[in-house]
């Protein structure tokens, strides 16, 4: 079946025609076409994502996506024509910021009812969207069996970290899971993004903190791992990202807003940068791999904006060898949002016969 699906829960726009069959025991999923319009550089001078300009860009974006999407040409020419056919529409309601998450659902009932009258739209969660996105590894030749054959899969431990999440899953079936813990307070993306802008660094912080991380030293400062050792499954970033704040105001090294400095200072932030990733990391593959343990997992997912972080993924596919079990993460661009994954949940959630109220819901959970 071929599915439209959007995707405006934060900032970005994105569009995208899949097809999916299969079914539950073997789901296999084509990407026809995957856009994301990114709102980076609007937001970037309010150093985070602010909601009502989110909103403004999604409504100004999203016909134009839409039309890129019903386009000719390009790779696609033979599978997309002037007259985009469609199985299903499929929209984000949660969670997110609502002004964002409104607008798609707006244009969604407005697309269904100009353009696909007899088409049936149905709301997705963006949660199960990140957790359904292990499906799209299926291009990885060498995983492609381990998808294919889902029974190997289950059961999983499943780690959804986002800006918004940081969620640990025990997941026994496509349409079965658990919730074995989640954060106490800040979302472990939400760190990123703060200690970034503590070291100056522009917003979206994560891939900052990433870049300037490979240049440092992850042992030169021992920053705290918060509930490393509690014997649940919960996190804690909060903690963490002020033992930085307080680092680099006790030291009076680097000015919070200085975006450069001098070599040394440099130096400084792309060790402190280190650190604190080796200590997110840390936490995140620790508690994993216990879960991964007690549950007697057979993989690993792991997926959401932090997954597309290479130290976060070399140290899980480590721990997944160690361990003995499947490790499944998507390629970087199904990590951050799209509307493939969304895709991919509104196909489980219609064989399931399982859909979400066409309402923005901010705080809509998994
Ligand atoms: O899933 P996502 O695109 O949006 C939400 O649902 O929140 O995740 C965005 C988060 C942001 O906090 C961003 O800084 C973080 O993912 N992120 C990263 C990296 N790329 C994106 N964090 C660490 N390293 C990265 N390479
Ligand atoms: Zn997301």
């Amino acid at each position: 079946m071929r599915i439209l699906a959007i995707e405006t829960s934060c900032d970005e726009t994105a569009l995208a025609l899949v097809e999916c069959s299969g079914g539950l025991s073997a789901p296999r999923v084509r990407v026809v076409k995957n856009l994301v319009a990114s709102q980076v550089a609007v937001h970037a001078p309010w150093g985070g994502v602010v909601p009502m300009l989110a909103k403004r860009e999604h409504l100004k974006n999203l016909p134009l996506v839409f039309s890129k999407l019903s386009a000719k040409g390009g790779k696609t020419r033979k599978l997309v024509t002037k007259k985009l056919k469609t199985n299903m529409l499929a929209v984000t309601v949660g969670p997110g910021l609502e002004p964002a998450l409104w607008a798609g659902i707006e244009f969604a009932k407005e697309l269904q009812k100009t353009r696909f009258p007899k088409t049936p739209l149905i709301g997705v969660n963006h949660l199960e969207g990140h957790l359904y996105s292990f499906l799209l590894t299926q291009k990885t030749a060498n995983i492609k069996s381990e998808i294919l054959n889902l029974k190997r899969l289950f059961p999983a431990v499943a780690l959804i970290v986002s800006g918004g999440h940081t969620i640990l899953l025990r997941v026994d079936s496509l349409t079965k899971w658990k919730k074995l813990g989640e954060t106490r307070d800040d979302a472990v993306g939400e760190a990123f993004d703060k200690v970034a802008r503590i070291l100056g660094l522009p917003y979206p912080g994560g891939p900052e903190i990433e870049k300037l991380a490979a240049k440092g030293n992850p042992d030169a400062i021992p920053f705290p791992r918060p509930m490393l050792h509690s014997k649940d499954y919960d996190f804690s970033f909060s903690g963490l990202k002020t033992a930085v704040l307080y680092y680099v105001h006790d030291q009076q090294l680097i000015h919070p807003e200085q975006e450069r400095g001098t070599t040394n200072n440099r130096q400084q932030k792309a060790d402190i940068a280190a650190s604190f990733q080796k200590a997110a990391v840390d936490v995140l593959a620790t508690k994993t791999a216990r879960a991964a343990r007690e549950v007697g997992a057979r993989s690993i997912l792991l997926s959401g904006g932090v997954a597309a972080n290479s130290a976060l993924r070399r140290r899980l596919s480590v721990v997944s060898r160690q361990l003995s079990v499947t490790f499944v993460v998507p390629p970087v661009h199904f990590n951050t949002d799209n509307a493939t994954m969304i895709a991919v949940a509104a196909y489980v959630a219609h064989l399931r016969k399982r859909r979400y109220p066409l309402r923005a819901n901010g705080t809509l959970g998994i």
